[in-house]
C-alpha cells in the first residue's frame, strides 16, 4: 500500500499574478515544465467557470507539454456542461470534479455527492468513456465516500483544508480529529476500491501528517508552492516539499 507518493503540482497561481497584470507573463505552461523537472509527477490547473486563473489557452498549452512529456494533466474542473465539452475535447489524464461557487475566493468544500448524485453520475459516465480517471473532490464523510463510489468514479480526493487550517491556527485537538477522519476517510475508500487523493491547503507544516496516511498515493498542492517560489524559487519549493512528502511516507511505513 505504501507505494511512492505523487506529487500533482497546481500551477493555477501562476496565472493569478500573470493576470494581475494581463498579457503573458509569467506562463504557466513555463511553471509546468520546471515544476515536471523539480519533481513533480504531474501537473493540476482548475479552469474556473469565470476563468480567474486559468484559461483555455492554458489548457492547451499544459495539455500540448503533458502529452508531449507523456506526463498526467489533471483538469479540475465543475460539473458543468461547459467543463464537460472542453475535457471531452482535451481527454486529460484525469479530471477532478469540483464544487465552485463564484463568490468563494478558493474551493472551500467537498462536492456534494449525496445531494449531486444524479447530476455528477452521468458527468462521471461521459468521462469514464472517454478514457479519463476520474476524481470526486470531496469532504471525508463515509457518506460522501459511498455515494462517490456509486457514481463509478475511479478517485476520491479528500479535501485537506479544515485539516490544513487547524494546524495553522493552533487548534490541535480539532487538527488531531481532522486528521483521524482523514484517515478514517482514506481506509473506507480503498476497501471500496477507490484511489485516494487529498489536497487543499497543504504546506511544509501538514504535509508529513498526510503523506502518512498509507492509502492516500497522490497530493494536489498549488497555492503555498507558488507563494514560496516567490522566495526559493519553484524548484527548491518543490524538492523540498517532495523531500518532506517522502519522509512523512516513511515515518508511516
Ligand atoms: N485539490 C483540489 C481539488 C483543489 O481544488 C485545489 C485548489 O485548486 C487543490 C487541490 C490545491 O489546493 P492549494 O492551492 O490550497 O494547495
Amino acid at each position: 500500500m505504501s507505494e511512492r507518493l505523487r506529487l500533482g503540482v497546481n500551477i493555477d497561481h501562476v496565472a493569478t499574478v500573470r493576470n494581475a497584470r494581463g498579457g503573458l507573463y509569467p506562463d504557466p505552461v513555463r511553471a509546468a515544465r520546471e515544476a515536471l523537472a523539480a519533481g513533480a509527477d504531474g501537473i493540476t490547473a482548475h479552469l474556473r467557470e469565470d476563468r480567474r486563473h486559468i484559461s483555455d489557452g492554458d489548457i492547451d498549452g499544459l495539455s500540448a507539454l503533458l502529452n508531449a512529456e507523456a506526463r498526467p494533466l489533471n483538469l479540475e474542473m465543475a460539473v458543468t456542461q461547459e467543463m464537460l465539452a472542453i475535457a471531452l475535447h482535451h481527454r486529460p489524464h484525469a479530471v477532478c470534479l469540483v464544487p465552485e461557487k463564484r463568490e468563494e475566493r478558493t474551493t472551500e468544500g467537498g462536492l456534494d455527492v449525496v445531494g449531486g448524485h444524479n447530476w455528477i453520475t452521468p458527468f462521471v459516465g461521459r468521462l469514464n468513456e472517454a478514457g479519463s480517471r476520474v476524481s470526486l473532490f470531496i469532504g471525508a464523510d463515509p457518506a460522501q465516500i459511498e455515494a462517490a463510489y456509486r457514481t463509478g468514479a475511479a478517485v476520491v480526493e479528500l479535501h485537506t483544508g479544515a485539516y490544513c487550517d487547524a494546524v495553522r491556527e493552533g487548534r490541535p485537538e480539532e487538527a488531531e480529529a481532522e486528521l483521524a477522519s482523514l484517515s478514517a476517510g482514506a481506509a473506507l475508500a480503498t476497501s471500496l476500491g477507490l484511489e485516494v487523493h487529498a489536497g487543499h491547503g497543504i504546506d511544509y507544516e501538514t504535509v508529513a501528517a498526510v503523506a502518512a496516511i498509507p492509502q492516500v498515493m497522490e497530493l494536489n498542492i498549488g497555492h503555498f508552492l507558488i507563494g514560496e517560489a516567490i522566495f526559493v524559487g519553484l524548484g527548491p519549493a518543490i524538492a523540498r516539499m517532495r523531500a518532506l512528502m517522502d519522509e512523512g511516507r516513511e515515518i508511516a511505513a
